[in-house]
């Protein structure tokens, strides 16, 4: 990739963000950043812990706070942001300082399948998958979408692929 911004992946829980980040970084010699993991490694707990002791606006903040200092700090790499995280205005406004915001579009098919039995992710955890999934994707989908510059649709492809189709739409801008 010739050009030196940071890549900024967004997208619904499960789609992909943090194994393609970790993919591109290997492959394209960047380094790579996950909000999440950089929250749960400042906090020294688990986001399920964050959510149940301090609630979900508090995770919020430490979200805000994360993306202030990725801004200031970070060249050159892939960034993955957790699923809520562009809900917030400020966010979307430091995400596109940040870089090239994409967003990995997957169908809801999909994250039923992968995100069935997770125990991770405190909003999933307890509530019928399809209909949760449902509910949210109603809320995020159109601002995924109007938050990025760049729309890749990931399911049944290869991250291969993926990167290929994030490059050319680099190159093309
Ligand atoms: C969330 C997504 C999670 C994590 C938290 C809340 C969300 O990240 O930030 O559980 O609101 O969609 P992933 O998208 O990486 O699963």
């Amino acid at each position: 990739m010739s050009d030196l911004h940071n890549l900024v992946l967004i997208g619904f829980m499960g789609c992909g963000k943090t194994s393609l980040g970790k993919w591109i970084s290997h492959n394209a010699s960047m380094s790579f950043y996950d909000t999440d993991e950089y929250i749960v490694s400042k906090q020294n707990r688990e986001i399920v812990e964050i959510f149940a002791t301090d609630g979900e606006s508090y995770f919020r903040d430490l979200e805000t706070e994360t993306l202030k200092e990725m801004n200031e700090k970070f060249r050159y790499s892939v960034i993955s942001v957790g699923g809520g995280l562009p809900l917030r205005e400020e966010n979307r406004e430091l995400l596109k300082n940040i870089g090239i915001v994409i967003y990995l579009r997957t169908t809801q098919d999909t994250l039923v399948k992968r995100l069935g039995n997770d125990t991770k992710r405190p909003l999933l955890v307890g509530s019928d998958i399809r209909s949760k999934i449902q509910e949210l994707m109603i809320q995020r989908e159109s601002i995924y979408e109007n938050t990025a510059q760049i729309i890749v649709d990931t399911d049944d492809r290869t991250f291969g692929q993926i990167y290929k189709e994030i490059e050319d739409a680099i190159l093309a801008r």
